[in-house]
């Protein structure tokens, strides 16, 4: 008779990556260490590519926790507990995400037509995300909670390694969210970023001087990577491997994800990045920040800069 305390070995948590250029071998490698997966699957439309990465990830088993890498064509990622989506082109130097728009759209729409009957977690990394995560959950026709956007958590994470670099203080003990777009329309919180216990604005030698040029280092960070090495990649691997932990695990943490807003701040029919309690049954519920008046003003500006962006390509 089994032991119900001990998990059954034979159920193992698969993870399907779909687009398996820079960001999904980066978001690959980050969920293999990150070890609670057993299963992964790479699918992308130029199959040798995605077999060629499943080839190097699995020589490596023997350095990370038990799990399969194998290519797989797109319809068997149908039967994975959750699904990455890193599939369309990356940015260019100089461009904005946005522009990145209409062909991206292209392709997530037939993307979403094909999971209408998918039951696990869907995570959209593909840029312009927050749009993208739109277009996805509206054309897979998914509860919203199901369909994450990575949004604003690599910013969040920019931000506090930056306020953790400038302070001397692990990013860990950093509690500090980027909010709104994924872009350039992005809204850092500082009325509510806490280090140590201490409200940021009251830490010895912080002034508001230091604020500004610190959410334009983090708003530009993108642009400065690829101006150097023409992507982004690792952080994105790892930001994307502990939103996929969070759910699989069930932990409940609070990660600034974007999904589809049905209310949370007044916010309606836009997707968009609001700190986020993540489960295994997603994106569930959101922790609806306080907000200074030129925050709140700003993120109104940000979900207005996003709703025209669904606007341009309904
Ligand atoms: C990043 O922020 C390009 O969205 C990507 O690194």
């Amino acid at each position: 008779m089994p032991n119900a305390t001990v998990p059954d070995a034979t159920v193992r948590f698969s993870v399907g990556i779909l687009g398996t250029g820079w960001v999904g071998a980066s978001v690959a490698m980050s969920v293999l260490h990150a070890g609670f997966a057993g299963e992964l699957l790479l699918s992308d439309l130029r199959a040798e590519l995605a077999e060629g990465e499943a080839m190097d990830l699995a020589h490596g088993a023997a350095f990370y926790p038990a799990a399969t890498v194998r290519a797989a064509p797109f319809d068997e990622l149908l039967a994975t507990n959750a699904l990455v989506i890193a599939a369309g082109r990356g940015g260019k130097p100089g461009e904005s995400r946005l522009d990145l728009l209409r062909d991206n759209a292209r392709v997530m729409r037939d993307v979403g037509a094909r999971l209408r009957d998918y039951r696990g977690l869907v995570v959209v990394v593909t840029n312009p995300v927050d749009v993208l995560t739109y277009v996805v959950a509206e054309s897979s026709g998914l509860p919203v909670e199901r369909v994450i956007g990575t949004g604003t958590m690599l910013d969040s994470a920019r931000l506090r390694q930056a306020i953790g670099e400038a302070l001397h203080v692990a990013p860990h003990s950093v509690h500090a969210h980027v909010v709104g777009e994924h872009g350039d329309s992005e809204v850092v919180l500082w009325s509510s970023a806490w280090v140590g216990g201490r409200p940021l604005r009251q830490w010895p030698g912080w002034t508001r001087e230091r604020e500004a040029p610190m959410a334009e280092q983090v708003r530009r960070a993108a642009y400065e990577i690829i101006r150097r090495k023409g992507a982004t990649n690792h952080a994105i691997g790892l930001v994307t491997a502990a939103l996929l932990r969070s759910s699989a695990r069930g932990e409940r943490r609070v990660q600034t994800v974007s999904r589809v807003q049905r209310g949370a701040l007044g916010l309606h029919d836009v997707a968009l990045s609001l700190p986020t309690i993540v489960d295994t049954g997603g994106a569930v519920e959101v922790v609806a920040p306080e907000l200074a008046p030129e925050e709140r003003a700003a993120l109104e500006r940000s979900a207005d800069v996003l709703r025209d962006a669904i606007r341009s390509i309904a």
